[in-house]
């Protein structure tokens, strides 16, 4: 049975368990995050999504992308406190990562400009702010390659016991949901260097562009048991082939 809340003074509806972000969202009030992805479990690690909550008579600040909401809370996301919290929380993170375009972009739309805090001490993969997307979304693939390394400060990304690691396929979704861009990826015409190792490309038969890395072709096909020649075509070729197809239909 749905549940009644207030976000912002506007009743919302939502299903129990569902997070405060994903509802306010939904109901088109927008709130600031950077560690969040819908099809990734939610961690709390930037700390921008930061929203007040009352419940039970009493008025806290907490993270609203993995808090699940409960009838009758009240939810403020843009109040004094809330703006004072998270631009600090920005500033914070812009001390780890202060010469990445996308943060700074980011921290300006929320009208951070620069930070008090100096910077990280220990930051080995510069500009990481240690939001674990990278973690999580290696995880969601089955891939398990990346995890966070060292403790405290030293607390870092990284492949465990910092060994390149053969279960690591170049996939690069790492590279793709990272906020800062800090993850060193080099692709050439037929390789990819990442993490630490070189993978050759798989080519495509047409026009000898890389398809994927040759260990996530010889992945994808034994874990889905396709033909070995499903994964020797582009995207692009692919395409251009259903294209004419579809023109031969038409013409004929
Ligand atoms: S989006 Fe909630 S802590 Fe980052």
């Amino acid at each position: 049975m749905s549940i009644r809340f207030e976000i912002d003074n506007q009743e919302v509806k939502a299903e129990p368990g569902e997070m405060l972000l994903d509802v306010a969202r939904r109901n088109g009030i927008e709130i600031p995050s950077l560690c969040h992805k819908e099809s990734l479990p939610a961690i709390g690690a930037c700390r921008l999504c930061l929203v007040e909550v009352e419940q039970g008579g009493q008025r806290d600040l907490t993270t609203s992308c993995n808090y699940r909401v409960e009838a009758g809370m009240k939810v403020w996301t843009e109040s004094a406190e809330v703006q004072l919290h998270r631009a600090m929380n920005m500033e914070l993170l812009l001390a780890r990562a202060p010469r990445a375009p996308k943060l700074k972009a980011f921290a300006a739309e929320l009208g951070v400009s620069r930070t008090r805090f100096g910077p990280a001490a220990y930051n080995p993969l510069a500009n990481c702010i240690l939001c674990e997307l990278c973690v999580r979304a290696c995880a969601k693939l089955g891939n398990n390659v990346l995890t966070m390394v060292g403790r405290g400060e030293k607390k870092r990304v990284g492949m465990a016991f910092n060994e390149p690691s053969d279960k690591c396929k170049g996939c690069a979704a790492c590279v793709a949901v990272c906020p800062t861009d800090c993850i060193p990826i080099k692709d050439t015409a037929t390789e990819r260097t990442i993490w630490g190792q070189k993978l050759e490309f798989a080519l495509c038969k047409n026009c000898g562009q890389p398809v994927m890395t040759k260990r996530q072709q010889a992945s994808a096909i034994k874990g889905k048991g396709l033909p070995e020649d499903y994964y020797d075509t582009c995207e692009s070729c692919k395409q251009a082939a259903t294209s004419e197809r579809f023109a031969e239909v038409v013409i004929w």
